[in-house]
C-alpha cells in the first residue's frame, strides 16, 4: 500500500501521537538498518509512515545516523514524500525559539558523512539538480496547510547544517550568518542531498529550540538541554494540525 506522508522525527520527537492501529517494519536495505522501527498506521484517514531519526531512545548521534538506510527503508515501504522535522537553533531574528519554519535553502558543513548512494562499486554516478534544496511543491503544500490549519509557519529561510554533537561556538555562528544562515542544526544534511538522489521528494519543517550560540537577545545565554526539550514540546503543538491538513489536502 502506497504511504501518503513519511515523517522523520528528530530531537525531542519520538513518535506520533494520532498514528492509528500501528504496524512495525524493520526494514534491512542494502545500506544497513534504519535508526530503529518504522512505524506505519493511519493519519487522517491516509497511510502515514514514522522513523525516529536518533533512535527511539535517542541513542544515535547526528553524525552516526545512517541517513541512507533510514531514507532506503521509508522508499521501500511505498513512501514518496517525506517530511522532516528538524530541531535547530536559531541564528536570524525571524528564528527565535518556538517558532516553526519551512526552510528553502541550505548549506552543508558537515564533514566525513556519507553523503551520497553512489559509494558503492558500480553504482552509477549522479549528480542530482540541488538549487533548491527542498521540493519546492511539498513546501508549498505545508505552506498551505499551515495556512488552513492556523499554524504560523515561517516561509523560506537559510539552514546551516553542522557536524556536532556540540552545539556552535559563537564564533562559528557569526560565520553561519555572515554566511547567510537563518537557522542551525545537525541532521538536515546527508538527509536532504540522499533524498534528492533517491528520488523523494523532501521538505523540512524546522523547530526552533534555542537561539544559537550568540545569537538572541542575551548573547552570553547558556544552551541547556532542559530548554530545547521545552520549547521543542511547545512548538510541536503547531505540528498535529498542521499534518492533519497536508494529509486531507
Ligand atoms: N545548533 C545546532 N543544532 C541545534 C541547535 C543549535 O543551536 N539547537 C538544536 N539543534
Amino acid at each position: 500500500m502506497t504511504i501518503e506522508l513519511a515523517v522523520i522525527g528528530g530531537t525531542g520527537v519520538y513518535a506520533l501521537g494520532e498514528l492509528d492501529d500501528v504496524e512495525t517494519h524493520q526494514p534491512l536495505t542494502p545500506y544497513g538498518a534504519p535508526s530503529g522501527p518504522v512505524r506505519v498506521g493511519w493519519y487522517a484517514g491516509k497511510r502515514v509512515a514514522f522513523l525516529a531519526r536518533h533512535g527511539e531512545g535517542h541513542s544515535l548521534p547526528p553524525h552516526r545516523i545512517n541517513y541512507r538506510a533510514n531514507l532506503a527503508a521509508l522508499k521501500a515501504l511505498g513512501a514518496r514524500r517525506v517530511l522532516a522535522l528538524n530541531t535547530v537553533g536559531g541564528i536570524t531574528e525571524r528564528f527565535a525559539p518556538r517558532v516553526l519554519a519551512c526552510p528553502d535553502q541550505l548549506i552543508d558543513y558537515t564533514w566525513g558523512r556519507i553523503s551520497t548512494i553512489c559509494e558503492e562499486p558500480g553504482s552509477p554516478v549522479l549528480h542530482v539538480d540541488f538549487g533548491d534544496p527542498y521540493t519546492p511543491a511539498l513546501r508549498q503544500a505545508l505552506l498551505r496547510a499551515a495556512v488552513r490549519a492556523g499554524v504560523s509557519v515561517v516561509d523560506g529561510g537559510c539552514y546551516g547544517a553542522t557536524q556536532g554533537p556540540r552545539l556552535e561556538t559563537r564564533a562559528e555562528i557569526a560565520r553561519l550568518r555572515r554566511d547567510g544562515c537563518d537557522l542551525v542544526g545537525m541532521t538536515g544534511m546527508p538527509e536532504a542531498g540522499l533524498a534528492r538522489e533517491l528520488e523523494l521528494d523532501y521538505a523540512c519543517l524546522a523547530i526552533v529550540a534555542n537561539w544559537a550560540a550568540g545569537a538572541g537577545p542575551d548573547a552570553d545565554e547558556v544552551i541547556t538541554l532542559q530548554d530545547v526539550l521545552d520549547n521543542v514540546a511547545a512548538a510541536m503543538a503547531g505540528v498535529p494540525p498542521l499534518l492533519r491538513h497536508l494529509l486531507m489536502e
